[in-house]
């Protein structure tokens, strides 16, 4: 956690310069001088995450990888809207030599500091204004290893490499707004030498083109996406082009090496997708799939929007959790990450309906196993309130995603089967494709069941501890 304490400093910093930069932007002068972007949006548990003054609406990243050179040459077409009017705005990206900045086409001055890039324009740009950032850059990305020791950003594997941002590693392999608050559409288009390798990255694949002794897949996600969310993985895949059972487009690449453990997964994909589609509604996405890699010391999934990452090939409750985040999570994203109880403990309580409708134990049995503490996974589960991580290294931790759950199935208990569905139905319609918080949840419960729920959240998701009984 050493790095808390500089993170802090910057971010007071960054502040000061806003402020004292400051010039009002509703005055008579004509020409407003604009202020600086702040560098973070206050998310309490990152707070240079991100940056204020733009939404972005849409990244264009366009990639060219050597696998064995490991490097990265890349240009990050970032098109957003200003939401105040800016003198200067900033970027997250960690590592990489940022050799051109320009806006609209003009070229625009830039500075480094830790993981913000600032870049100047020409003249501000007025609030309400969309422009157009270009970014070249180039380097080998780096692999971040997070406060809780997993890594993440870009990561080499044998055969390739991956793109993983969960929760800040986008900015390894690409500038921009990097807090799940801001989501915006992609296309990621991937050139590689052309030796049989494939990258897959979110959404639709759109062309793959052979010139010569390169190759380039385009990849489109026309929905959008929180940053953390987007991937691009490079290896020997063998690719299942299909359509589910229910008719969503699939495209699945599976390592060579993880073909054994992967015979059925084209059929399981579709099977959990349909279940899923009648249990929280219909899929928000434009296609679905999976990427199954060989990637020994990554030790984790993630759930990269409509085609979750698979360090090897799954089981059927890993694809269950990952494929509910796509509603939960990745179409309903948090707006902090002190939220990720909405993503995590949804999923794995997807894991407990998953069970109970297949023939496994029932939620109240996975539930009194947590409580009793016979249950392996309730290792740690009362160290902190689920709506509470304590900081980064506790982000993705027991109390988020069992507790989570268990939250979820007292909810459940408490206003019947009926109304919970509703509940869960509806959290994932309202809010589609945008962001959620737990206050909004809470309010959803209690407007559908009727009840004051606010002694059961209190204990169950505030409250600090084990509750006092199941
Ligand atoms: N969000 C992932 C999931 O639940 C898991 C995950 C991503 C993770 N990054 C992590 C778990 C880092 C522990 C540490 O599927
Ligand atoms: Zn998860």
């Amino acid at each position: 956690m050493s790095r808390r304490p500089s993170l802090r400093a910057l971010c007071g910093v960054a502040l000061l310069l806003a402020c004292t930069a400051c010039s009002d932007d509703g005055s008579s002068d004509k020409t407003p001088k604009g202020r600086a972007g702040s560098a973070g949006v206050g998310d309490p548990l990152f707070p240079t995450l991100g940056n204020g003054g733009y939404d972005v609406t849409h990244y264009g990243l366009t990639l060219d990888y050597g696998p064995g050179t490991r490097r990265l040459k890349a240009t990050a077409d970032i098109t957003a809207r200003a939401t105040a009017t800016l003198r200067s705005f900033n970027l997250d990206l960690a590592g990489l030599d940022v050799r051109e900045a320009s806006v609209d086409g003009r070229d625009a001055t830039f500075t480094r500091r830790g993981t913000e890039l600032t870049i100047t324009p020409k003249s501000p740009l007025a609030k309400g204004r969309i422009f157009k950032a270009t970014i070249r850059y180039d380097g080998a990305p780096k692999t971040i290893t997070d406060p809780d020791d997993s890594i993440e950003g870009w990561v080499p594997t044998d055969d390739g490499a991956v793109g993983l941002g969960e929760p800040t590693g986008s900015m390894a392999w690409f500038p921009g707004n990097h807090h799940p608050s801001d989501k915006a559409a992609y296309d990621i288009s991937v050139t590689l030498p052309n030796n049989g390798k494939t990258a897959v990255s979110n959404g639709v694949l759109e062309s793959r083109e052979e010139t010569g002794d390169r190759r380039t897949f385009k990849w489109h996600s026309r929905e959008p996406m929180a940053s953390y969310l987007a991937t691009v993985a490079i290896g020997d895949f063998e690719v299942t082009d299909t359509t589910t059972d229910g008719g969503v487009p699939e495209y699945d690449a599976v390592d060579h090496d993880e073909l054994d453990g992967s015979s059925k997964i084209t059929a399981d994909v579709s099977e959990v997708l349909d279940w899923q589609s009648k249990t929280f509604g219909p899929y928000p996405f434009a296609s679905t799939g999976v990427i199954v890699d060989r990637n020994p010391d990554l030790g984790y999934a993630l759930e990269t929007q409509t085609r979750p990452y698979f360090d090897s090939a799954p089981d059927t409750l890993l694809l269950v959790h990952e494929f509910a985040h796509q509603w939960f999570g990745n179409s309903v994203t948090p707006r902090s990450w002190k939220d990720i109880w909405l993503n995590e403990g949804f999923a794995t309580y997807a894991e407990w309906l998953w069970q109970e409708q297949h023939d496994g134990r029932d939620a109240d049995q996975i539930f009194r196993g947590l409580w009793t503490g016979k249950d392996r996974a309730a290792t740690g589960i009362w160290d902190f309130p689920p709506a509470a991580p304590p900081n980064a290294a506790r982000l993705l931790d027991a109390p988020v995603y069992q507790r989570g759950a268990m939250v979820l199935h007292k909810v459940r208990r408490a206003v019947g089967d009926d109304t919970f569905f509703d509940i869960l139905r509806t959290w994932a319609k309202t809010h589609r494709h945008g962001n959620a918080d737990t206050e909004q949840f809470i309010a959803l419960c209690e407007k559908k069941s009727g009840k004051d729920l606010g002694p059961l959240f209190d204990t169950w998701l505030y409250g600090k501890g084990k509750p006092a009984k199941p």
